[in-house]
C-alpha cells in the first residue's frame, strides 16, 4: 500500500477486529476513514466464519459500508445493548481521552459508544499523543442546533476563550449540516485544558447538542504504523 498513513490504519483496524469481534455480537460501527478497513475485516471474517453479528451504525456512510459488505445492518431500537463498538478518532491522550468529531459524526457515535460494554479506538500512530491538540489542530468539535449557533459560539468563547468556528462545507454550500440536521463549532483551543471541566462547561451551554470530547469512555486504542506494527494502549 503506497500511503504510510493508511498502512497504519489498517493494521490497526484488522488487529482490533480480529482480538475483539466474536460469533453473534452486537457491533456498533464508527464513521470516517480508518473503520472502512475494520468493515473489510469483519465482512472477510464474516463470509468464512459465519460470524451471525447485528451491526448499528453511527452515521450513513457507516451503514452503507455495513450493507456493501453484505453485513446485518440493527438499530438501537431492537439492540439498545452493544457488545463492542469500534471507531476511529482525530487524537488520543495519555488518558485515553479523545478528540472525535473530525467527520461530523460525534453525536451518534458517542450514542453508540455509551450503549457498548467496550469500545475500541482504532488509528494510525499520528493520532498518538501525550496531550490533546498535540497532533489535532482543528479544535474540539461541538454538535450545535442550527438557530442556537452564533449564541453558543460567543458564550463558549466567553467562558473558555480560543475560538469556536463555524464549519463550513464551503462559502458557497454553506456551514457543514450533521446526520442528525445540526450545526458543527470547532472550539480551536491553546494549551493543555482541564478535560473534564471543559467537556462540562460546554455541554452546559443551552444549544450544545454534543461534544467532540468522548472520556473515560475507551478501553483501548489501537496505533497502526506502515511496518505492521500496533501499539495497543489501555
Ligand atoms: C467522525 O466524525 C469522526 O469522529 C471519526 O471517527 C474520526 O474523525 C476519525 O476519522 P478517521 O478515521 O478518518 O481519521
Amino acid at each position: 500500500m503506497a500511503d504510510a498513513t493508511e498502512a497504519g490504519k489498517m493494521v490497526a483496524a484488522r488487529r482490533a477486529v480480529d482480538e475483539n469481534i466474536k460469533k453473534g455480537q452486537v457491533v456498533g460501527i464508527g464513521s470516517g476513514s480508518t473503520i472502512i478497513f475494520a468493515v473489510e475485516r469483519i465482512g472477510e471474517r464474516n463470509k468464512k466464519e459465519a460470524l451471525n453479528l447485528t451491526c448499528i451504525p453511527t452515521s450513513f456512510q457507516a451503514r452503507q459500508l455495513i450493507q456493501d459488505h453484505g453485513l446485518t445492518l440493527g438499530s438501537l431500537e431492537t439492540s439498545p445493548e452493544i457488545d463492542v463498538a469500534i471507531d476511529g478518532a482525530d487524537e488520543v491522550d495519555d488518558n485515553l481521552y479523545l478528540i472525535k468529531g473530525g467527520g461530523g459524526c460525534l453525536m451518534q457515535e458517542k450514542i453508540i459508544a455509551s450503549c457498548a460494554k467496550s469500545f475500541f479506538i482504532i488509528a494510525d500512530t499520528r493520532k498518538n499523543s501525550k496531550v490533546l491538540g498535540t497532533s489535532w489542530k482543528k479544535g474540539v468539535p461541538i454538535e450545535v442546533l442550527p438557530m442556537a449557533y452564533r449564541p453558543v459560539q460567543l458564550k463558549i468563547n466567553q467562558l473558555l476563550g480560543g475560538k469556536a468556528e463555524l464549519r463550513m462545507a464551503s462559502r458557497k454550500a454553506g456551514p457543514v449540516v450533521t446526520d442528525n440536521g445540526n450545526f458543527i463549532l470547532d472550539w480551536v483551543f491553546d494549551g493543555a485544558q482541564d478535560w473534564p471541566a471543559v467537556e462540562r462547561t460546554i455541554r452546559d451551554v443551552p444549544g450544545v447538542v454534543e461534544t467532540g470530547l468522548f472520556l473515560n469512555m475507551a478501553a483501548a486504542a489501537y496505533f497502526g504504523t506502515a511496518d505492521g506494527n500496533v501499539l495497543v494502549r489501555t
